[in-house]
């Protein structure tokens, strides 16, 4: 056995027919709702203006893109693999199978930046909606008890709260929570739609020009950045196990929730720069909440409001699905042994991963409570595109060591997909920060340290390896 060694698939599959096994409830439609519920949130509502201002201007659309473009590609290969291993744990999951033991540990360290530093920066956006609108109706709270100590507060309290509420939630069963996100995720895609329909007859083709104030390289920085927008549709494979027919339904969710989203921002990030000069989005107001803010400057104020009470309805659900995938990707390898076992137990009455739930809420309130948002939103984006980036290879890897296994799904025109999608992933991370290419570096190396003191000495996969070796693990 070596850290290379791969986990045989039918044994993945054959653990999920076991009493650890969760509850099978979600359909087609449930993870399209779970996969918008997530994709929907800061991105739009937030990061847009930001985008357009600094680095884009008026191609954000350019920018939605370029970054929905990798994300197809990536999509497409995690259909491919959700379908062939309908088990729960996402990526983590398909790199162990696919690439080996060591691999699926990188994708799992990196998907905690995804999920874990993800619902903290969706908490942090979550919060700094909701003061201001506390704000616009007279209500004002101390900075002290809103803000991070690196943004001139003490403590961010409601985005602690936030998550307080929705670990609790997802506590109580997966059932509610997707009912819940059901309804959530029709008031945020009808708040959008409201935008378009109010803001299209204010566009003027005037603002759009000139088209790309900060050159190509302004785009590619921009798509990095609103790439965080997109980051979900990935979220539906770690349901894989609570639903009723993953090799079918799976790769539906998933295709149908990005593509759906892709649309919308597309037509949204044209709307918005048409209304609004793009150097408007520079202002606080415009960089806080762009949406809201462009209606607001069309003299729309209702609609303003509406949207602003949406947004905060869609960054709730963001936080509820990354979080629901958190402790669905720490239940996959704590059954592998690579992180304690108690972080995989599954509640026997409501049969839901309570334990790893509460330890993921957590560290997430701690992180949201004192780390401001542009530091942690750039961790996400590099941690999802370099787990994308290995998914990638592991489609390419997987139909060449492993071509009898069925796959009821195939990216289509392979290897072109895949490898499409590594170049696309690639470039996005040079439009990152440097800073944030050291700071994952760091994460990095802390994974490999625990990786090699802790989870390799502990993986089942190496402690039973006369029972579940297969020619297939070299
Ligand atoms: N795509 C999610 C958002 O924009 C993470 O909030």
């Amino acid at each position: 056995m070596s850290i290379f060694t791969k986990k045989p698939i039918n044994m993945l599959i054959d653990e999920t027919r076991g009493k650890q096994g969760l509850k099978k409830a979600l359909s087609a439609f449930d993870l399209t709702l779970l996969g918008i519920g997530c994709i929907i949130g800061t991105g739009i509502f937030v990061l847009t203006g930001v985008a357009a201002a600094k680095y884009s201007g008026p191609a954000l659309i350019l920018s939605f893109v370029l970054a929905g473009l990798a994300c197809i590609f990536a999509a497409l290969c995690y259909a491919e693999f959700s379908s062939m291993i309908p088990v729960a744990g996402s990526a983590y999951t398909y790199g162990y199978a696919g690439l080996g033991e060591i691999w699926g540990w990188i994708i799992g360290w990196d998907l905690i930046l995804e999920y874990a530093v993800g619902i903290a920066t969706v908490a942090i956006g979550w919060s700094g909606y909701v003061v201001n609108l506390l704000n616009n109706m007279g209500i004002v709270l101390p900075k002290a008890v809103t803000l991070s100590p690196f943004d001139g507060g003490v403590i961010n309290i409601p985005a602690i709260v936030i998550i307080g509420l929705i670990a609790w939630l997802l506590i109580s069963g997966v059932r509610n929570t997707s009912r819940l996100n059901g309804i959530i995720v029709i008031i945020k895609v009808a708040v959008v739609l409201l935008f378009i329909v109010l803001a299209v007859w204010s566009v003027k083709p005037g603002n759009w020009s000139p088209f790309m104030p900060f050159g190509f390289n302004g785009v590619v920085s921009g798509a990095a950045v609103v790439f965080f927008s997109y980051i979900g549709f990935d979220a539906v494979s770690t349901a894989s196990e609570e639903t009723r027919n993953p090799q079918r339904d799976m790769p539906r969710g998933i295709i149908a929730s990005l593509l759906i989203c892709t649309a919308l921002y597309i037509i949204v990030s044209a709307i918005l720069t048409g209304v609004v000069k793009y150097t408007a989005f520079g202002t606080p107001a415009g960089m806080a909440a762009p949406v809201a803010y462009a209606l607001d400057q069309i003299g729309i104020h209702w609609g303003s409001a509406l949207v602003s009470v949406g947004a905060i309805c869609g960054i709730t659900s963001v936080c509820l699905v990354l979080m629901y995938g958190q402790s669905r990707i720490f239940f996959a390898m704590a059954r592998d042994g690579l992180i304690p076992k108690a972080l995989g137990s599954v509640d026997p009455k409501r049969k839901t991963p309570a334990l790893s739930t509460i330890i993921v809420a957590a560290a997430c309130a701690l992180t949201a409570g004192f780390f401001p948002i542009g530091i942690v939103s750039e961790l996400v984006s590099i941690g999802t595109l370099v787990a994308f980036i290995i998914v990638c290879a592991g489609v390419i890897v997987l139909r060449y060591t492993q071509p009898e296994m069925k796959r009821p799904f195939k990216a289509p025109l392979f290897p072109a997909v895949p490898i499409l999608g590594i170049l696309a992933c690639a470039y996005l991370i040079t439009g990152l920060q440097p800073a944030t290419w050291i700071r994952f570096v760091v994460w990095f190396a802390i994974g490999m340290v625990v990786y090699f003191s802790y989870s390799m000495n502990h993986s089942q996969l190496h402690l039973s390896s006369q029972h579940t070796a297969q020619p297939t693990g070299k």
